[in-house]
């Protein structure tokens, strides 16, 4: 009889003790180390009522992903609609899943999602039309980026806004670099875990960049690429000429404010000069 026959079996580690890797949810860890959408939603509401004196009712959330901000949105007043629109089922479902139930019935019937593309012609106008977490760099033409925004225009009501985020700065074009902090949540098992940026890639030829969100634990698993970035990175100049071009009357730049210290201090204004910042982000909102 072979020796081997009665050898007891290697025991499956991996299904008796799953790592942390191996449950967690990564929407809801991306949610805790990257997502703001009460300030997202904070600056939409005051920039519109500052440009057009009252407030903005319609928000047309771009690439919503978990749709955070839609349900943000409506909660902030009883007559605020929201309509998200992604590509993706899978975060949709999540949103739905995991977002959704912390709102009241009344607010959840404020919101519509749509798996559809960005640039399908929207049902319903939009007072601001948001497209956050720099998704547009996704596009990678010049013609690309100028077809979403004919689009995103002829989404928009009178009087409406385009708002969108982009990140810069020397520090982003640095290869094999790491941007790692510790981020806490309430959540079982994930008190404490490490969000990691990595810009793996930069093509300054085509200023093409490849980027990854991974996740680390206190068990020592990880989980790895959870998030992939394949972007070009378009500078601000470019994004205004090409906002002007798709028919959009203005295009400014909202550059976050520092104290007296030098710290940034989370308020964006109209700016036309910036210091030379190594890592910034800055709001382009883009009038119809
Ligand atoms: C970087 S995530 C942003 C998610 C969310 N906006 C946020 O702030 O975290 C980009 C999202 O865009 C979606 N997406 C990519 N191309 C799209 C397109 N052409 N139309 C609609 N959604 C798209 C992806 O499915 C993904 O959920």
């Amino acid at each position: 009889m072979p020796k081997t026959k009665d050898k007891p079996k290697k025991k499956n580690k991996k299904a008796d003790h799953p790592t942390l890797a191996d449950i967690a949810d990564r929407y809801a860890l991306y949610g805790l180390s990257v997502q703001e959408p009460a300030n997202e939603t904070e600056f939409f509401t005051k920039t519109y009522q500052e440009l057009n004196g009252r407030d903005p009712r319609i928000l047309r959330e771009d690439f919503c992903g978990t749709h955070a901000v839609c349900c943000e949105w409506v909660k902030l007043h009883p007559d605020n609609v929201a309509y998200g629109v992604d590509l993706d089922p899978e975060p949709l479902a999540w949103g739905k899943a995991n977002l959704q139930p912390q709102l009241t019935d009344e607010q959840r019937h404020r919101i519509a999602l749509y798996e559809d593309d960005v640039r399908t012609a929207a049902e319903v106008k939009a007072d601001v039309l948001a497209a956050q977490n720099f998704s547009f760099f996704l596009f990678k033409t010049r013609d690309a980026l100028r077809d979403y925004f004919v689009q995103a225009l002829a989404n928009l009501a009178d009087d409406g806004i385009m708002v969108m985020d982009m990140m810069g700065g020397s520090e982003c074009h640095i290869e094999d670099h790491k941007d790692i902090r510790t981020i806490e949540s309430d959540i079982k098992g994930f008190k404490k875990f490490k969000y990691i940026w990595e810009q793996n890639r930069f093509n300054p030829i085509t200023a093409d960049a490849l980027f990854y969100i991974h996740f680390k634990f206190r068990d020592g698993s990880k989980l790895d690429k959870a998030f992939t970035y394949d972007w070009r990175f378009w500078t601000i100049p470019e994004v205004n000429e090409l906002l002007l071009e798709a028919g959009f009357s203005i295009a400014t730049v909202y550059w976050e404010q520092t104290d007296e210290d030098g710290d940034e201090t989370g308020e964006f204004e109209p700016a036309t000069e910036a210091p030379a910042d190594p890592s910034w982000i800055a709001y382009i909102v883009a009038r119809k």
